[in-house]
């Protein structure tokens, strides 16, 4: 029993550290998600089409910061997107996730290619 429970405070402990190291290189299923989901139809919705900057292009150029101010105050046909189409998705409230984490998670996704 004793060891049973030392061994559930191992996997337990273990499991947190690694929710930790994910978290902060972002997680790139959940930015998976904001791809998709993000103000309704997701950044697709735009951005998979050719007239508009591929993102999974862009990210390679852009740096996190460049990329994360177009994403808050918008830049010409792109609206301002982080707070109103981002942050409010109910996925990211309940994972509790901060702006630069919910960034950091789509940047993820983006390298990583789809
Ligand atoms: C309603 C259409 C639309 C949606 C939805 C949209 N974008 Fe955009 N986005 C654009 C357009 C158009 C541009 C090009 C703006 C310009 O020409 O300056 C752009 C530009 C960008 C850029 C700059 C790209 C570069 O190479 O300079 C980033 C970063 C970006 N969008 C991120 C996002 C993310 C992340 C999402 C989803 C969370 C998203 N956008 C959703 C239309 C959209």
């Amino acid at each position: 029993m004793k060891f049973a429970q030392c061994l559930k405070g191992v996997i337990l402990a273990s499991g947190v550290m690694f929710a930790g190291a994910a978290m902060a290189e972002g997680d790139a299923a959940i930015g998976e998600k904001i791809y998709q989901r993000a103000l309704g139809s997701g950044c697709g919705k735009c951005h998979d089409s050719a007239s508009n900057p591929n993102l999974f292009e862009s990210v390679k150029k852009l740096s996190r910061d460049e990329f994360k101010t177009v994403m808050e105050k918008g830049r010409a046909g792109m609206p301002p997107i982080l707070a109103a189409g981002v942050m409010n998705l109910p996925f990211v409230k309940s994972a509790n996730l901060t702006e630069d984490q919910a960034v950091d998670a789509l940047i993820a996704y983006l390298k990583k290619g789809k």
